[in-house]
């Protein structure tokens, strides 16, 4: 895992090593991804919800040419006809295994191709002196979005049938007695940055932003918590759905996360090609926003706003300043956060005591993404850069904030302040939850 330095603080040439050095990772990852299985693998749909894994390729390749080569090299389009098959607007998902793609020796050679120019391109190019090469960005942006796209095909790999084709050892095991929930006392604290160089324009522009008093679960919900929901009636009991959690339940047939299934009165899950007992320790992954509601609301609880988590993440009450990430402003360590990849799960909840965050949360970081209560809004001043289809298509009641990163999520694609977003019926994410109530309350 490459640790993410923060690039306002490197000048020139490590700047340039520290680039060079976050696209080589992403590739290794893409690599990784897509050579563990063969081509009839790589060119089929394995779930309608995804793309072929050889879109996700020479797609990462086409968004370096165009944002590297040509945005900031100014050179002209390679394969200009390519150019349409690659663009995520002009097919959705279930049509993109019907077009003429690439096969996977030409989407990896071209791949390789890009990425070439760009490293003699990074070479050359001046750091500085133009919004889109400030503290680097275009290319820290391409570098987010392989490692992006390198998740989304680790979800194409959890949803393919057949026999595992990824390893990793698991997290350290970790038991320890703490407290169910933690207080974040009232006040205000600074949301979103200016700051930081990598961050994308949904996380800009830093505003102040005033909460009252809350508490906040010390860990992700476990998946031991779930099944006493699960057991409890949680999927029988309509008053603890929202109208439209309840429509979708029904619709679906939900009656347990994706993935699970009950054998003999146990809960077993597959998980990347492997079925296995449920770890009870662990956070629970793969339920939709509407589980995570009604188990919230069947714990006598809510789903913290998308404020709530940032400020349980970030705020230093010492200082009154936002933190980079929950334990401060360093790079994420093993020590502080299951991210990178690592590992293919989750660590069991109350891991990491070095990833703390001020108000004594655990986790928050890495391992699950955590369903808000929040929809995807701009905030106050939002500008889209450097094009309006990375976040502004999106804003507006029908996407829920995911926050924090998950076990799938690389360094250089997470801090403090990232948000991500998706549909509220979403499973196949690597998403968990936890829970909130007002202080005011009992
Ligand atoms: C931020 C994860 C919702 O995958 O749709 C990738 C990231 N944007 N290519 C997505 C993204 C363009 C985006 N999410
Ligand atoms: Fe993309």
């Amino acid at each position: 895992m490459t640790d993410t330095l923060d690039p306002a603080a490197l000048t020139d040439e490590p700047l340039r090593e520290h680039i060079a050095a976050e696209l080589l990772a992403a590739r290794a990852r893409t690599a990784a991804l897509t050579d563990c299985v063969d081509e009839q693998d790589l060119t089929a749909q394995h779930s309608p919800l995804m793309s072929p894994l050889v879109w996700d390729l020479a797609h990462i390749g086409n968004q370096e040419e165009l944002w590297l080569l040509r945005n900031v090299g100014g050179r002209d389009p390679m394969h200009p006809e390519i150019d349409p098959l690659y663009d995520a607007f002009e097919h959705p998902r279930a049509e993109r295994p019907s077009l003429p793609l690439l096969p996977p020796a030409e989407a990896r050679a071209y791949a390789h191709e890009v990425r070439g120019r760009v490293l003699d391109l990074l070479a050359a190019s001046p750091l500085g002196g133009a919004p889109l090469l400030d503290g680097g960005f275009a290319f820290g942006m391409i570098a987010q979005h392989e490692q992006q796209h390198d998740e989304t095909m680790l979800i194409t790999h959890q949803l393919r049938q057949g026999p595992a084709a990824l390893f990793a050892p698991p997290p350290p095991a970790h038991q320890e007695l703490l407290p169910a929930e933690v207080l974040v006392p009232a006040g205000p604290f600074t949301m979103g940055t200016d700051t930081e160089p990598w961050a994308l324009d949904n996380e800009r522009p830093a505003h102040q932003v005033d909460l009252p008093a809350f508490w906040l679960d010390t860990t992700p919900v476990s998946n031991g918590a779930y099944q006493q929901f699960i057991a409890d009636g949680g999927y029988q009991h309509q008053q603890l759905w929202s109208e439209a959690g309840w429509a979708h339940r029904q619709q679906a047939g939900l009656t347990a996360p994706l993935f699970w299934h009950q054998e003999g009165g146990q809960w077993l899950r597959r998980r990347f090609g492997t079925l296995e007992p449920v770890p009870a320790e662990e956070p629970v992954l793969h339920v939709s926003w509407y589980e995570a509601e009604a188990y919230a609301r069947w714990a006598g609880r809510r789903l913290p706003t998308e404020a709530e988590w940032e400020k349980a993440a970030r705020h230093d009450p010492a200082t009154g300043r936002s933190r980079r990430y929950p334990w401060g402003d360093q790079p994420p360590t093993t020590a502080r956060a299951n991210l990178g990849q690592r590992h293919l799960q989750p660590a069991p909840v109350g891991s990491y005591p070095e990833g703390e965050s001020p108000c004594g949360a655990r986790q928050l970081m890495g391992d699950v993404w955590e369903w808000t209560a929040s929809d995807f809004r701009p905030y106050p001043g939002f500008e889209p850069w450097p094009y309006k289809e990375y976040s502004q298509v999106f804003f507006g009641p029908e996407y829920k904030v995911l926050r924090g990163g998950c076990f799938a999520v690389a360094p250089v694609a997470c801090r403090g302040t990232f948000r991500n977003w998706d549909y509220p019926i979403r499973r196949q994410i690597f998403a968990g939850f936890r829970t909130a109530r007002d202080a005011e309350a009992r």
